[in-house]
């Protein structure tokens, strides 16, 4: 696919990664991704906005060969991961004129990651700006959208924000803006939750700030753009602001049945209370979607075996990943079963002091469960149902 003109002498010239199916080595990508870079041709200068992945930095320098850019000013590094950054050295090879623009935090990582030169830099302060002539580029830090030493890119003339991760989606597309709301929406949600979630208060704090500007366009580095960005930042808003919702999340595995056997008993006995619930079996479960459901939840509640004396190593891998995720929950439970004996209680509760909840009383049968197993659940679904409705969560 060739670059695209988004206004007069703004082009995208990224690259779409149709068959990436995994990211950091963890999160599932269904629908692929793509690297946004965006072009700025203004009278006096030329500017980069971001790079792409250096598996495609092919892609990109022929998108730049194809327009015909003969130099290159200012190569915007909004963010210092290499999914944009890792491109930056061959685009300076190509183009040894240019500068590199980005927070000072920016600069020392871009250093310790892809070993830039130190003179290639300008750093710019929150809300400085350069000049490219008829256009004018205005830099807002972003810190924690999701790493330290972010910023936002607005090109002020156009109204377009170059909003890196922040409103992103992995969702490779040929369709420049967001058309199929459904589709965005999810690959979006899924997004925010895998690496926004963590940082509530800064993307509180950061869509605060992004209000103070008129936006046309909001440009991110993954993903369709938005030529209506009110939903994306209403989306964002729902996402950082709204309180749980009368949601229980199961993730659970069972080895021989016994832990199956109270799951498929409790979730009948919530349902029944009319609090909804989301059930993962996690030998199976894409982590995305757990992500997705955590962001929504006001109670997790952990379903385990006991195996050599502790939680199931997926469990206590799905439990690691929700401490790292810190979503908004309120309480949460373990259910589950045991032969002889064992710690998954206290191993599991160890593994999520992230998490400021309330923890309910677990239940955990010796065994296949029985009748008093049951009311035990019974009892648990009762307490939740009831806490729910204390905090209105609707
Ligand atoms: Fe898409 Fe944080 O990099």
């Amino acid at each position: 696919m060739s670059y695209k003109e988004i206004k007069p002498d703004v082009y995208w010239v990224g690259a779409i990664d149709w068959d990436r199916r995994l990211f950091d080595a963890l999160v599932p990508l269904p629908d692929g991704t793509s690297y946004n870079s965006y072009l700025i041709r203004a009278r006096e200068k030329t500017a980069l906005i971001d790079t792409v992945d250096p598996t495609m930095q092919d892609v990109l320098i022929n998108h730049l060969a194809e327009l015909g850019v003969k130099s290159i000013d200012y190569v915007v590094a909004n963010h210092a991961e290499q999914d944009h950054s890792g491109s930056i050295a061959q685009v300076l090879q190509k183009y040894p004129a240019a500068k590199v623009v980005c927070t000072p935090k920016c600069k020392g990582m871009l250093i310790d990651l892809l070993m830039v030169p130190e003179d290639k830099f300008i750093t710019v302060n929150d809300r400085e700006t350069i000049s490219l002539g008829d256009r004018t580029l205005e830099f807002i830090h972003a810190p924690w959208v999701h790493w330290p030493e972010t910023m936002l890119t607005y090109l002020r003339e156009d109204k377009i924000l170059f909003s890196c991760d922040f409103f992103g989606s992995h969702l490779a597309t040929t369709g420049l803006y967001v058309r199929d709301g459904g589709q965005v929406y999810e690959a979006a949600k899924r997004y925010y939750a895998e690496i926004m979630m963590p940082f509530r208060a800064s993307i509180q704090k950061n869509l605060e700030k992004v209000k103070a500007y008129a936006i046309d366009i909001i440009a991110p580095s993954h993903g369709p753009m938005h030529d209506r960005p009110e939903f994306i930042l209403k989306a964002y808003h729902s996402w950082a602001f709204d309180e749980p919702k009368n949601i229980v999340v199961l993730p659970y595995i069972s080895m021989h049945g016994s832990t199956h056997k109270m799951v498929e008993y409790f979730v009948g006995a919530l349902a029944e209370r009319s609090v909804m619930v989301k059930q993962f079996n996690l030998a199976v479960t894409d982590i995305g979607k757990l992500a997705m459901a955590l962001l929504d939840a006001a109670t997790v509640v952990i379903g385990t075996p006991t195996v050599l004396a502790g939680p199931h190593p997926n469990v206590a891998y799905a439990a690691i990943l929700a401490n790292a995720l810190r979503p908004n929950l309120k309480f949460i439970s373990i259910i589950g079963s045991y032969g002889w004996g064992g710690k998954a209680v206290e191993q599991l509760a160890a593994m999520i002091p992230n998490l400021k909840v309330e923890v309910l009383q677990p239940v955990l049968s010796k065994g296949f469960p029985m009748e008093a197993d049951f009311r035990a659940l019974d009892n648990l679904a009762a307490t939740i149902a009831e806490k729910h409705k204390e905090h209105n969560f609707a």
